[in-house]
């Protein structure tokens, strides 16, 4: 594990050992498999980014599931202003059922917001999010996140899922950036 790594034109140093990702992954999934002791959920995995994550948090889920993978694509309406993201993907019949969001980081909470809106659309029956990180000071929203592995400061990271203009996924670990 290397302590300073360069992802494109920028320097990054390791920030969070796999170790405690795995501590913290080991958390959330207990927390889930005791709160829906009994229950089928669908999970719901965030493209690109939580596929690490989500590929190592259900190994600790007991549950009787379902797994399945949706992507939100951003783009600009008609009006410049306008940013929608429009959820990609979902083929299940989703009414009705309980919804766990996978993501791999809640920043602004704009994203996992417009997921929520257009579950919610679809008449399930309950949402609940689990994300690996979250950062609280860039949180400019209201609701209420179930499952948080790690709070984490408003600076830029890379690995483990996360990405750097797309490059630095593979990463196991993961790294802050160097102002
Ligand atoms: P939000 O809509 O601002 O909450 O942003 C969520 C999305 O932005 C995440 O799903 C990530 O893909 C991306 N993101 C937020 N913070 C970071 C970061 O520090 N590194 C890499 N991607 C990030
Ligand atoms: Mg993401």
């Amino acid at each position: 594990m290397k302590n300073i790594i360069k992802v494109r034109d920028k320097e990054f140093s390791l920030f969070i050992s796999f170790e405690e990702i795995d501590t913290a992954i080991t958390k959330v999934a207990n927390e889930i498999n005791n709160d829906l002791k009994g229950q089928t959920p669908l999970f719901l995995v965030i493209l690109n980014g939580a596929f690490m994550f989500a590929a190592d948090l259900f190994k600790k889920i007991d549950l009787d599931c379902e797994i399945s993978f949706v992507k939100l694509a951003s783009y600009t309406g008609t009006q410049t202003s306008s940013i929608v993201k429009e959820l990609l993907g979902l083929s299940e019949d989703i009414k009705g059922r309980t919804i766990i969001i996978v993501e791999d980081i809640v920043d602004t909470g704009i994203t996992m917001e417009s997921m929520i809106k257009q579950l919610k659309e679809k008449e399930v029956k309950e949402i609940r999010i689990a994300t690996l990180l979250f950062k609280p000071d860039a949180f400019i929203k209201k609701y209420n996140i179930d499952y948080v592995g790690m709070k984490i400061p408003n600076d830029f990271i890379v690995g483990y899922g996360l990405d750097y203009n797309g490059h630095g996924r593979n990463l196991k670990d993961i790294y802050k950036i160097i102002e």
